[in-house]
């Protein structure tokens, strides 16, 4: 699986996002350390603040099926440069991925950067530093 496929698993999950407030599609797809891939979209609700990002829904799919060994991350939205994870998915990417895993950020427009969570988050908070 090259990070382009797992760019195109993320662009076909983006298609079921759920997005009526923001008008802002979402996808993502996770690579386990064993191959298995997830993917997630954006989900919103009426009470914005419930809204869930794709990221966070492929991770948490993937720990409700027993996966939490995890190498890769993709996401992608309608951008005009590759989309950024919001902080908040940072900080869970940071918390379920090593330190070395590949953030691959992605656009419609077939542009893709690879990045590392350590770049994206340098300083998480992390529960075994204190
Ligand atoms: N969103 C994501 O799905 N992932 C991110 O990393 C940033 C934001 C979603 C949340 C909301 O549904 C919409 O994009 C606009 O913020």
């Amino acid at each position: 699986m090259t990070n382009s496929d797992l760019v195109e698993i993320a662009r076909q999950a983006r298609d079921q996002a759920h997005a009526p407030y923001s008008n802002f599609q979402v996808g993502a797809a996770l690579e386990c350390a064993d191959g298995r891939i997830f993917s997630g979209c954006n989900v919103e609700n009426s009470s914005y603040g419930l809204s869930m990002c794709a990221e966070r829904v492929a991770i948490f799919k993937a720990i409700s099926e027993g996966f939490r060994n995890f190498k890769r991350i993709a996401v992608i939205a309608d951008t005009r440069v590759p989309v950024r994870p919001c902080g908040a998915c940072r900080q869970v990417i940071s918390d379920l991925f090593p330190r070395d895993a590949e953030v691959i950020l992605a656009n419609l427009h077939g542009q893709i950067e690879t990045t590392q969570i350590s770049v994206l988050l340098p300083s998480p908070f992390d529960r075994s530093f204190f």
